[in-house]
């Protein structure tokens, strides 16, 4: 069978990738995604910043809603995340690696709970030079889920 997922570093690049479209005009922090589903295939997602500076979205909540368009949250297996500037020459720069944010691992956690398995989580830096890898489990213990909701009023 012919392996069609990606190296980590395939991951980051297209991560790194999708930062060179992100709209961080505000912040100037841009910031890409990209999500490797079960099959291999992928989809991205970038930050969306605007003037009204609280609607700006992330990158990772971004690249999760094309996740869902292309093969289903349930199908997400993996989540590279990069960071940083755009360079003079239009590459992504920067040194510290980039953790999902709260929220965002709050969605991503959803996901996991929907695949019904972890969800392995690749930091890397802007310039792509540091990489670390982790999982959502690690990063966001004890979260809340569906499954706290039973006690709702029915
Ligand atoms: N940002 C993301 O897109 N993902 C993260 O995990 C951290 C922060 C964005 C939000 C904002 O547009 C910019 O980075 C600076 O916080």
């Amino acid at each position: 069978m012919t392996d069609t997922h990606h190296s980590t570093a395939e991951l980051v690049a297209l991560a790194r990738s999708a930062a060179q479209r992100a709209h961080a005009r505000y912040s100037g922090f841009s910031v890409g995604c990209a999500i490797e589903a079960e099959d291999g295939s992928i989809a991205t997602g970038s930050n969306m910043e605007n003037a009204c500076y609280r609607l700006g979205t992330c990158a990772e909540i971004s690249a999760l809603t094309s996740a869902q368009q292309a093969f289903g949250l349930d199908k997400v297996r993996r989540i590279a995340v990069a960071g940083g500037h755009i360079g003079a020459d239009g590459t992504l720069t920067g040194a510290q690696s980039v953790t999902p944010c709260g929220g965002c691992r709050q969605a991503i956690a959803e996901a996991a709970a929907l695949a019904d398995h972890d969800i392995e989580i690749v930091s890397a830096s802007g310039d792509g030079v540091t990489v670390s890898v982790s999982t959502i489990s690690a990063l966001l213990p004890a979260s809340f889920s569906a499954d706290n909701l039973d006690d709702a009023e029915k």
